[in-house]
């Protein structure tokens, strides 16, 4: 059976006061599209049509190939908004799932029991509907005596009796296809210039055919989003159910109020992870790990048993038992290998750690490849830029850089060579050499057998 799941996305949103569309504003970092859109797709079987309008080109150059995209101009109501995938879908599906943009929290579960609902309803349609105090100017379900589902009448548009009544229309619907694309051209124009989606309630009924309620148990997950208030509790709930489901997994997070969760983060088991910590995007986190307070880490992968502490890092990799903080960036390219330490005060970039290697105090290492085990002084710097290239640095296993150097690259320094305190390095060291000063020349090879080798 062909399920096909249409996304209205065309409405301005003119309560979020916002040149950005509302579809596109973040919900835990990712455009709430996006979370209505994998919900969706997870309950049908076939690519979702999204119907898009206001701001449509952002909205379109968002999804890519994620989707179909389909305009609705001008946007007359959600009835219209809906018409707009006939031509496309017409014959080609024998379900049509519906849903709104703008209700991030409506997950995957409840919209597949939605469908399982209309697989079996002999009626052409199946609505989704809460029980809440609080009507939030969400459309009433009127039943009649026996209970039966009559119609949904929008907030506008209902008598005082009908706005008392409790039972709301979520706005998500599974609808026999052949029969939508009939109903939705007998809907009449409201009184405010809209074609509701709603109305195919009421034409069922008249024309004697059953409409099913499935009625939702979770209210938070019916959050729909209206103003940027809605916006900050959607993300309040969605963050609590992320921490959630990474606690059940075996994450310890000490204080899950204050610490931000993207939905693409994966984290293994008996890591902690302090308060005010972002962990965003692709991010993935290892096991047995400590991380934060105050650390943030987009797009960056850290392997087991590290500890984290106040560090900012952006497409950064980082193997196991390394230790980083307080006060680090590791920024683009950045790799720190096995049981690397990275100290306070220090910047790395587009640079690989050896294994073992010890950068403790107020450096900045940028397009260098160090080699294992080397010793980087305090206040280190690699001069990578000269105003037009950046120029690389390698260092060799075993060199130990003596405090506050300076290496003006493109610049190699040979495996086991140290330099003095304040050296600056204009040219290649040779392996087993000890260079000193300004510019720094070799002033005595060193035995080998006594090279300092710092352990890991
Ligand atoms: C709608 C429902 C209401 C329900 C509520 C739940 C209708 C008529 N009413 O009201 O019963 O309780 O959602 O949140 O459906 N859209 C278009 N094109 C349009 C108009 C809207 O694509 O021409 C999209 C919007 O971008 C939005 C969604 O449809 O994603 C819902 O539209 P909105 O104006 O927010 O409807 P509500 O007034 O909230
Ligand atoms: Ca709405």
């Amino acid at each position: 059976m062909k399920i096909t799941a249409i996304i209205l996305a065309a409405g301005q949103g003119t309560r979020m006061n916002s040149d950005l569309p509302k579809v596109l504003h973040p919900v835990c970092g990712v455009p709430m599209i996006a979370h209505s859109l994998a919900a969706a797709k997870a309950a049908s079987s076939e690519t979702p049509l999204v119907i898009i309008g206001f701001g449509a080109e952002a909205v379109r150059e968002f999804l890519g190939k994620k989707a179909r995209c389909v305009i609705q101009d001008p946007q007359l109501g959600t009835g219209h908004a809906v018409r707009q995938a006939e031509s496309t879908l017409r014959g080609k599906t024998d379900l049509v799932l519906v849903t709104y943009a703008d209700m991030p929290l409506l997950g995957s579960g409840t919209l597949r029991r939605l469908v399982d609902t209309q697989k079996i309803n002999p009626g052409p349609l199946t609505i989704l509907t809460v029980n809440a105090s609080d009507p939030r100017g969400f459309g009433r379900v009127i039943r009649n005596a026996q209970g039966s589902v009559q119609a949904v009448v929008e907030e506008a548009a209902a008598t005082d009796k009908q706005l008392s009544i409790h039972e709301l229309n979520v706005g998500a619907y599974c609808f026999s296809a052949k029969w939508l694309w009939e109903a939705l051209n007998k809907i009449k124009v409201s009184k405010k210039g809209e074609y509701y989606l709603t109305d195919t309630v009421a034409l069922a009924v008249q024309a004697g055919q059953e409409v099913q309620a499935l009625v939702s148990a979770d209210l938070q997950e019916t959050i729909g989003i209206n103003t940027r208030i809605h916006l900050a509790e959607a993300e309040v709930v969605m963050r609590q159910r992320i921490n959630q489901a990474h606690m059940l997994a075996g994450v310890t997070i000490v204080d899950p109020a204050s610490t931000y969760i993207e939905p693409g983060v994966k984290i293994g088991r008996d890591t902690v992870i302090w308060p005010n910590t972002y962990l965003r995007g692709t991010t993935v986190i290892g096991e047995g790990c400590v991380i934060g307070p105050n650390t943030i880490a987009q797009d960056t992968t850290v392997g087991d048993f590290c500890e984290i502490l106040a560090a900012v890092m952006d497409g950064a990799v980082v193997e196991d038992n390394v230790g980083i903080g307080p006060f680090a960036r590791l920024r683009k390219g950045a790799h720190l290998c096995k049981g690397v330490h990275m100290g306070n005060f220090g910047e790395i970039k587009d640079s690989t750690l050896g294994p073992g290697t010890k950068m403790g105090h107020f450096s900045y290492i940028g397009n260098a490849t160090i080699g294992e085990d080397v010793n980087i002084g305090a206040g280190t710097v690699t001069c990578n830029y000269d105003g037009v290239r950046k120029n690389p640095t390698v260092i060799g296993e075993g060199v130990f850089i003596g405090s506050d150097t300076m290496l003006v690259a493109p610049v190699k320094l040979g495996a086991h060579s140290r330099t003095g305190a304040g050296a600056v390095v204009t040219k290649d060291v040779e392996p087993d050499t000890l260079v000193v000063g300004v510019p720094a020349r070799p002033i005595k090879k060193l035995n080998e057998a006594k090279n300092v080798k710092t352990k890991r």
